[in-house]
């Protein structure tokens, strides 16, 4: 998609070292809800369907070149600025002809709808030569300033570290984002100098040099300051993660997702929620989690690595590990803990209990307190149980174990061998009723208290405290 159907590249700069993140990667792999923010970018870069995606990359940084597959990469050899890097960029490009996009990868939150008004914004008149992305930010600090002529054009775009205190004045700045035709932008790369404080090659001059040679800059404003925040710091990268946090709960609650205080919730990326879904405040998504539909997650639970059916209720203080999956009209309550475990239809742990390397069959009751013991100190074990197995509360199932349907585990029982189908399985410590015990216990207890006299000073009631004085009762 281009304007006037000219053909696409998309240029997007990644080689700088992130310095002020004082951060050894590369800045743009920092991940915003889990994902690097790089990725981001190149999403909406996608939804353009360019012919030409070239992600210019710094020397070393492998793993952001493999992250960019299938896009084309070049390697900046030296960080000496943004218009050094583009000029790397476009020694690939040069059998290429049609609008360049030239993004910023450490700007990722931009959007589709927003890069496609700014191609058009390059098209507006035939004498435009170069569209820039713009904002206007309450705190311009930081941003390259956009020194406009009295129609509006833009002349000039001021470094921070260039700009004079009254250029500093000016609230509208540079994003980043460029639309120029190829051929032109060839030549006027050779214009670009390092005469300025950062002594490096800026694409921020190609306005200057544009004027030059006849065209203009056109100016495009974006009504939304949040997709062009720059991410140099950690204090700005932290502001792009509620941002991109944001998107996703707008993402869920468009699709039927129910949150009683969204900005308690936290997602991933690759988080899938059902219709109807139901979550309470203060829920952590972490990666690889699948609910379906109607199901609740209630609050302060922390859900990784689960696929979760229809209709369950899980929480609140829930923790699932990964690798469990949970079916439908599960229900998982108050501090219970599930890890690489699968639980059946209709199954129920629900409340304090640890289930581990686990496999419940559909209709387990799992009792209050109940635990599988899966480690033995060297390796960890399975426990398997059978449909509508009912395991009594406070129950160690020390794996590997196998539980048949339908069988019945005794409250407090320590199970270490196997259980047929339909059979109760207990294992408690003898039990004894000692009749009268009490009363006897109590009635020694009044008498010794009468008999003793009242602590005469500090020092001897000190004393009595210390060694209290064992009673014996009626065996
Ligand atoms: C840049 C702009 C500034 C703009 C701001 C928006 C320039 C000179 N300045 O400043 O006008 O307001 O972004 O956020 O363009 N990069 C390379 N090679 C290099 C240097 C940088 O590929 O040699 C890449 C970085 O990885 C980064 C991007 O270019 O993704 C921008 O570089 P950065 O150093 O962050 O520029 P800013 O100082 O933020
Ligand atoms: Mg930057």
């Amino acid at each position: 998609m281009s304007a006037k159907n000219r053909p696409l590249a998309c240029v997007i700069l990644a080689a700088g070292k992130g310095q002020r993140m004082k951060s050894k990667g590369p800045k743009v792999m920092n991940p915003l809800v889990g994902w690097p923010m790089i990725k981001w970018l190149l999403e909406s870069v996608r939804a353009l369907n360019p012919e030409r995606v070239v992600v210019v990359v710094g020397p070393g940084m492998d793993d952001l070149a493999q992250a960019v597959h299938p896009c084309e990469v070049v390697i900046q050899p030296q960080q000496d600025g943004t218009g050094s890097a583009l000029k790397c960029a476009m020694n690939i490009l040069q059998k290429f002809s049609g609008d360049v996009l030239v993004l910023l990868g450490d700007t990722p939150m931009i959007t589709t709808q927003t890069l496609w008004h700014l191609i058009q914004a390059r098209h507006e008149a035939m004498d435009v030569g170069i569209a820039v992305l713009a904002a206007e930010m309450g705190n311009p600090t930081g941003y390259g300033r956009l020194l406009l002529d009295k129609d509006g054009n833009v002349h000039a775009i001021r470094e921070e570290k260039d700009a004079s205190p009254e250029e500093k004045q000016v609230r509208l700045v540079n994003t980043g984002a460029f639309c120029m035709d190829s051929k032109r932008l060839e030549r006027w790369l050779g214009g670009l100098n390092n005469r300025n404080a950062q002594k490096e090659f800026y694409i921020t001059d190609l306005p200057e040099i544009a004027a030059q040679d006849g065209y203009k800059t056109r100016v495009h404003i974006t009504f939304d300051n949040d997709e062009v925040r720059g991410c140099n710091t950690r204090a700005e990268l932290f502001a792009l993660e509620r941002i991109a946090q944001q998107r996703m709960r707008d993402h869920f609650m468009d699709r039927g997702v129910a949150m009683q205080d969204p900005q308690t919730v936290y997602f991933h990326f690759d988080t899938v929620l059902g219709e109807d879904v139901v979550i309470e405040p203060n829920v952590y998504f972490g990666p690889g989690v699948e609910v379906g539909d109607k199901t609740r997650i209630r609050a302060f639970s922390h859900l990784e690595g689960v696929k979760i059916g229809k209709n369950a209720t899980i929480g609140p203080f829930a923790r699932i590990r990964p690798g469990t999956t949970l079916g439908d009209d599960v229900r998982i309550g108050n501090f219970v803990e599930i890890k690489k475990s699968s639980l059946g239809d209709r199954s129920k742990v629900s409340h304090l209990g640890y289930v581990g390397d686990a496999m419940l069959g559909e209709d387990v009751n799992f009792g209050c307190g109940a635990i599988t013991v899966n480690y033995d100190g060297f390796e960890k074990h399975n426990t398997i149980i059978g449909k509508g197995v009912m395991v009594g509360s406070n129950s160690n199932l020390i794996a590997p174990l196998i539980i048949d349907d339908g069988a019945f585990i005794a409250a407090g029982s320590t199970i270490t061998q196997n259980v047929p189908a339909d059979a109760l399985s207990v294992s408690r410590a003898k039990e004894e009723v000692r009749k009268g015990w009490a009363a006897i216990y109590r009635r020694k207890k009044t008498e010794r208290k009468a008999r003793k006299p009242a602590p005469q000073n500090k020092t001897a009631e000190t004393a009595e405290k210390k060694k209290p004085e064992r009673e014996k009762v009626g065996s």
